[in-house]
């Protein structure tokens, strides 16, 4: 809000001073959190649960409907199965994000406090987010057949991320928060045979994560002035390896769901119809978790700003392969 008053610079890290509006920005980011802040059983909850004849995940997200040899039911199956895990997988990743917002808010705590503030109440809807999945997995375990396992750990999995340097923690958090946000725009609110309960949890995440992809882009700009060159030229080498990891993840969890998935759709398949079935699950979660958010506007624009046409060429090679194998027949 533009009332708030000049700010201190940060004794540890200067704003680079051809970003100074952002100070306003970190206001907007804290005025907007308040104005949209929501509480998981009054507002997203209501004392409901899961109906099973309804669908979770759009086909736009879990590209069920691309297999024509799956009846209604079956797609609507595999599109649970898959929004179960897209959930699991928001509040696994949210472990290590707010492990990093909280490590960033140190730069702040004896200078900008705007932004401290800002990233203070980043790291408390985060928090929040996570208790909201983990509600979702409980109520969604009520109807859906035992022998569902999300098969990574999220304190493993931000182990792993943290190590790599923040510039690439910083650009791989900016495309989760901005491709959320594209999910719920593009698919989720647009898909009104869903689940009202399945498209309330993204419509309220979807509100407070807005603010999260601003402050990803700030702190990630900030990293970047920070930082010199050789920094920067292993922070791309970080982010391809980062993504790589999100792909080993992928992997895991769609062979674990494909199983579930063959395990209780209550008929047999051929094996080609099951070989199919298990490289669905896998196009589907590269699709949501790395595809549209590398193909993500906001998120292509800063990537350029941000790197030299050598480290994007490295980028594209390393990332273009998968990328093209998922679009071959996308939705
Ligand atoms: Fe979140
Ligand atoms: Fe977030």
């Amino acid at each position: 809000m533009s009332t708030v008053t000049a700010i201190a610079p940060n004794p540890v890290r200067p704003v680079p001073t051809k970003a100074l509006p952002r100070e306003d920005r970190y206001a907007r980011c804290i005025a907007a959190s308040k104005r949209v802040r929501w509480d998981i059983d009054a507002d997203v909850i209501r004392g409901r649960g899961f109906d099973l004849r309804e669908k979770f995940l759009p086909d736009a997200l879990s590209l069920a409907h691309q297999l024509e040899f799956l009846g209604a039911a079956e797609q609507r199956f595999m599109g649970q199965v898959q929004g179960r895990t897209y959930a699991n997988l928001f509040g696994l990743i949210e472990r290590y994000i707010n492990a990093k917002v909280l490590e960033l808010s140190r730069d702040y705590v004896f200078g900008d406090q705007v932004a401290l503030e800002a990233l203070v109440r980043f790291s408390d809807e985060e928090l929040k987010h996570q208790e909201l999945f983990r509600r979702i997995e409980a109520l969604v375990a009520v109807d859906m057949p035992a022998g569902y396992e999300v098969v990574v750990d999220p304190n493993d999995v931000a182990k792993v991320v943290l190590s790599k340097s923040t510039w690439a923690v910083l650009g791989l958090t900016c495309h989760v928060e901005l491709f959320t946000q594209q999910h719920y725009k593009q698919s989720i609110q647009p898909c009104e045979d869903a689940s009202e309960l399945y498209r309330d949890v993204f419509f309220y995440h979807w509100r407070e994560e807005s603010q999260h992809a601003i402050l990803d882009e700030l702190e990630w700009r900030r990293e970047h002035a920070r930082i010199g060159p050789a920094e920067r030229d292993r922070g791309v080498d970080d982010l391809i390896a980062l993504v790589g990891a999100v792909d080993g993840i992928l992997q895991a969890q769609s062979g674990a769901d494909a199983d579930y998935f063959l395990a209780h759709a209550g008929r047999d398949f051929s094996p080609s119809e099951q070989q199919r079935v298990r490289a669905q699950f896998l196009k589907a979660y590269r699709w949501q978790h790395i595809v549209t958010g590398v193909q993500d506007p906001r998120f292509t624009g800063i990537l350029a700003e941000l790197t030299t046409p050598a480290q994007q060429a490295r980028i594209q090679a390393a990332l273009g392969p998968l990328v093209q194998a998922v679009l071959t027949d996308a939705p």
